[in-house]
């Protein structure tokens, strides 16, 4: 199912539509997304204003243990990913309390700063947590117009 045809179901089913399916899953291998909400994003692609911060909750459930936790941002143009830095990289300092446990559901809570140096351009932002294997205890994706 499409993303959009995802958002519109939703909808439909009376679901309030702020609290929105608003991801792609890319391949979460050690742990499973169950929400994920970007704020302020009413509608796809979630209009990120220059000069801005967006706050991202993910809530996940993990499936295996670890010590640590490391998030890596990506914006992808034209399918080339190119690292989108911020501020912190520790999941295990963003809303996470490590030792992450096996079968613990957690919020994992950042913000994504749009500089105003960034270009006005659609991209997709790609959103990893990678434990101590440096497998993805999350891979989530959402569309993104920056203005
Ligand atoms: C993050 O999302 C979860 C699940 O929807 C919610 O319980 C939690 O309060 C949220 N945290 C913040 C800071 O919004």
């Amino acid at each position: 199912m499409d993303l959009r045809v995802g958002v519109v179901l939703l909808c439909v089913m009376g679901l309030t539509c702020a609290e929105l399916v608003k991801y792609i899953d890319c391949g979460s291998s050690t742990g499973k997304v169950m929400t994920v909400d970007i704020s302020p994003c009413p509608s796809l692609p979630c209009q990120l204003h220059k000069g801005q911060s967006y706050s991202v909750n993910v809530t996940f459930n993990s499936a295996v243990q670890s010590q640590t936790s490391k998030a890596l941002v990506h914006g992808v143009i034209a399918g080339v990913p190119v690292p989108f830095p911020i501020p912190i990289e520790d999941g295990c300092k963003s809303g996470i309390q490590c030792p992450i446990k096996k079968q613990q559901s957690y919020h994992y809570q950042n913000t994504l700063p749009v500089k105003t140096v960034y270009p006005a351009i659609k991209l997709v932002v790609e959103w990893e947590l990678r434990d101590d294997g440096n497998q993805d205890l999350f891979c989530i994706k959402f569309p993104v117009q920056i203005v």
